[in-house]
């Protein structure tokens, strides 16, 4: 039997992940869990919404083996990694999903749970941590290494061996220049181009980028 999926989180990022899975099309979907209650008994693309997190203590009762993180994200990355470590403590195995038109190269290394979405692009050499997002038409580049649970948002860029620190944001369409490092935690503002390393838990934005007055 193929492996049956709950959806932890049930915003935007679920639908886009749905629309992957069915794709793919090895993967039934059990359902969702998510924190709203008024969403609760509700449905997302015909995906039912069962309940609250605390349903995952007998989850294996629906037949489900696997989770994945729904949840997106625009900057703090630690509620994604809540919900990663979540679905671990509960004996279920992350699916990666790597959907059919995004090009990963054979020589990549991809974590479990790391989501590489339409469009997106991950050359030879690349290390992608586990529970990553490389959203649609992100580039990662050659030989750089991403951390665990980091976004790399909607058209964001990492030109070549770029590391990016745990749980960091690269906003949507910024650009990273090559050889750099952004420090864990950190955020890069959408449609920065980063010409200096990122210290960790520190904000940046702007062309070149600056770091802005905000503790990430
Ligand atoms: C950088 C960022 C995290 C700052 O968010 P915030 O803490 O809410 O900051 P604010 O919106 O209050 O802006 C603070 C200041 O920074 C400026 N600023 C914010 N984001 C900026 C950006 N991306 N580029 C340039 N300046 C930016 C604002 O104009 C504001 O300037 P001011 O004080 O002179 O008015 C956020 O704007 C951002 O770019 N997030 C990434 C979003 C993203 O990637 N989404 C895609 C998800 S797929």
């Amino acid at each position: 039997m193929g492996d049956v999926c709950v959806i932890l989180g049930g915003g935007g990022h679920a639908r886009v992940l749905i629309d992957c899975i069915q794709m793919i099309g090895r993967t039934k979907l059990a359902g969702i869990l998510e924190y709203d209650r008024t969403r609760w008994g509700q449905e997302l693309m015909n995906i039912p919404i069962l309940g609250g997190d605390d349903l995952l203590a007998d989850i294996f009762a629906r037949g489900v083996n696997c989770f994945v993180v729904g949840l997106g994200g625009t900057g703090n990355n630690q509620p994604r990694q809540r919900l990663y470590d979540l679905g671990l403590a509960n004996h279920l195995k992350p699916l990666t999903i790597v959907h059919p038109a995004a090009v990963c190269s054979r020589w990549a290394k991809i974590g479990a749970g790391s989501q590489l979405l339409p469009g997106s692009i991950i050359n030879a050499g690349a290390v992608i941590g586990v529970n990553v997002i490389v959203n649609s038409g992100g580039i990662v580049e050659h030989d750089c290494i991403v951390g665990d649970h980091v976004h790399i948002a909607t058209g964001a860029k990492l030109a070549s061996t770029v590391r990016v620190g745990d749980g960091a944001h690269i906003g949507a369409g910024a650009t990273v220049r090559q050889c750099l490092t952004i420090g864990e935690r950190a955020i890069v503002g959408a449609g920065a181009v980063v010409v200096k390393n990122v210290l960790a838990h520190t904000v940046v934005a702007g062309v070149p980028a600056r770091p802005l007055n905000i503790v990430a």
